[in-house]
């Protein structure tokens, strides 16, 4: 009997069900392909449905999804709904609820990509960052007192305990030996104004390392010069771990030297429950429905849930359709300037897996 998965589809706002649907359409080519199958199931969480019906999101969202094998998300954000409300309400939800403590993005140059680094190549451009993906500034710690007065205050708490940075830790550590790339794993914190919780987590990162990783060589960049050498110096990296707010800002860098956001994918993980993978760029909401927007961004997020799911083969042959296709047919990755569409590029990359 062949393998089935059950997968949740979140194809949200904008662009969101554009780029899902021509990913849902590479995924069914590698099924097919390599003899499994996948059962899509869709929900209309997003803007929309918040604005019919007043809901963010259904209290039995978390509950039913959590049931699935993996969760395919589009993008979440709306131009008619206060900015916030959305991400936190639907995004951060989940990430919290389903306790997915890693946010995984490859930062990855794909042959024939253009990159905005002078001199650099495929061959520079290659490494993984870890992003703490469930506490951090992202927690909604905090609160105003005198609001609305010339004494306001406001706080917001960068929050963390020992459990939350070692398990991402373990993680990174776990995930730099498997790749097997340079072994190397570089903490990127600031050790020298936040020192308390990057004290925590640098000292986590050496007991950690020296008792369980002395395979894994560590390095430690201050976020600030991580920024300036992965401009610089990007082959310096092989895997960098960091906190939620420094990874989600560093990975939209990190993007950009990668293509943009019509490329770069990541994985929500729970490396003990259910994943969700998504483009790690947003709604995109003025190129939508004009069937322009890059969809490779969706398509590699799919082949990153079927690493995860354990399908490697079919998730290799995704990577591969989508180098041949950035190396020999798209030459620029920009929503409009593909010179292809948004479901020609599908059905190239469907067609080569
Ligand atoms: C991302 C996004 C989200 C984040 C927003 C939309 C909440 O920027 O996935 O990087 O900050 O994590
Ligand atoms: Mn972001």
């Amino acid at each position: 009997m062949s393998k089935s998965y059950n997968i949740a589809v979140l194809p949200g706002d904008g662009t969101g069900p554009e780029v899902v649907r021509e990913g849902k359409k590479v995924l069914s080519a590698a099924a097919t392909k390599f003899g499994f199958k996948l059962n899509f199931k869709e929900y209309d969480f997003g803007g929309d449905r918040y604005l019919k019906t007043s809901e963010v999101l259904p209290d039995s969202a978390s509950e039913e999804l959590r049931k699935f094998d993996s969760i395919f998300l589009g993008a979440i954000g709306h131009p008619d709904v206060k900015p916030g409300i959305l991400e936190k309400g639907i995004l951060l939800q989940l990430r919290f609820d389903l306790d997915q403590y890693i946010n995984l993005r490859p930062v990855k140059l794909y042959p024939g990509v253009p990159t905005p680094l002078k001199d650099k190549g495929p061959e520079h451009i290659d490494y993984v960052v870890v992003r703490e993906n469930t506490g951090g500034l992202y927690t909604g710690v905090g609160g105003f007192t005198m609001k609305g007065t010339s004494d306001e205050v406001a706080i917001q708490s960068m929050v963390y305990n020992r459990k939350q940075v070692e398990r991402c830790l373990r993680y990174a550590f776990d995930y730099t030996r498997k790749r097997n790339k340079r072994n190397t794993l570089a903490l990127s914190g600031k050790t020298n104004v936040l020192t308390y919780v990057y004290d925590l987590w640098e000292r986590a990162f050496h007991e950690i390392g020296e008792a369980d990783y002395p395979d894994i060589k560590r390095e430690y960049y201050h976020v600030d010069a991580t920024c300036m050498w992965m401009v610089k110096n990007p082959e310096w990296f092989d895997v960098i771990v960091t906190g939620n707010m420094f990874g989600d800002i560093i990975t939209d860098l990190g993007a950009i030297t990668q293509g943009g956001m019509g490329i770069a994918a990541g994985g929500n993980i729970n490396p003990e429950g259910v994943s969700m993978f998504e483009p790690i760029g947003g709604s995109a909401p003025k190129y939508t429905d004009k069937n322009i927007i890059n969809p490779l961004a969706s398509i590699a997020a799919g082949g990153m849930m079927l690493e995860h799911l354990g399908e490697d083969q079919a998730a290799k042959a995704i990577e591969d359709a989508i180098m041949d296709v950035t190396a020999h047919k798209i030459k620029d990755m920009g929503a409009g300037r593909m010179g292809f569409s948004t479901s020609e590029v599908g059905d190239m990359v469907a067609e080569r897996v």
